[in-house]
């Protein structure tokens, strides 16, 4: 690895251990945000990371009804899972699958169908995780 690398990466790794920090106090002073602090991600101009993926990845290709972009996407989507104990992959799959068989309805499906199940759990437990 070159150090420019390195220090890229330890940037990120800086930069995400202070969101985490910021977060654990923000549960604590939920609307004491003060001045100076990195602001928490989950507002509009500030999307945290698989909510920022969702806006760019899957938002385009719904509107655009471009189902063999959807199939992509939504096969993207099953592997970025954060607990393997969840029906989220089988749930990602199930659309893609649909997608690829042109079927639309079943592909608008599993957007509802994982973000019923599972949104409000990832935004409590998982926000600010990566998404590569
Ligand atoms: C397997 C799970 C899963 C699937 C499938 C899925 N999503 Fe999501 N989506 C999530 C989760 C979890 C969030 C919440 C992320 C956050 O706010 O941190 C989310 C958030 C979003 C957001 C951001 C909303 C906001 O607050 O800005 C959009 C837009 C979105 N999804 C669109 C879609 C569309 C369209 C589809 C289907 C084509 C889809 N998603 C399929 C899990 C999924």
């Amino acid at each position: 690895m070159t150090k420019t690398n390195k220090t890229v990466l330890g940037l990120v790794a800086a930069v995400m251990m202070g969101t985490v920090a910021w977060g654990a106090g923000s549960l604590v002073f939920p609307s004491t945000a003060r001045a100076g602090d990195a602001p928490a991600c989950g507002s509009k101009d500030n999307p945290c990371p698989l909510q920022k993926w969702m806006r760019v990845n899957m938002g385009p290709a719904l509107a655009a009804n471009d189902l063999p972009a959807l199939a992509k996407v939504l096969d993207k989507s099953g592997g970025l899972s954060p607990d393997p104990s969840w029906e989220w992959a089988a749930i990602a799959k199930a659309g893609g699958d649909a997608a690829r068989k042109g079927d639309l309805a079943g592909a608008k499906a599993s957007c509802k169908s994982c973000h019923d199940k599972y949104k409000e759990s990832y935004k409590t437990k998982f926000r600010t995780k990566a998404v590569n």
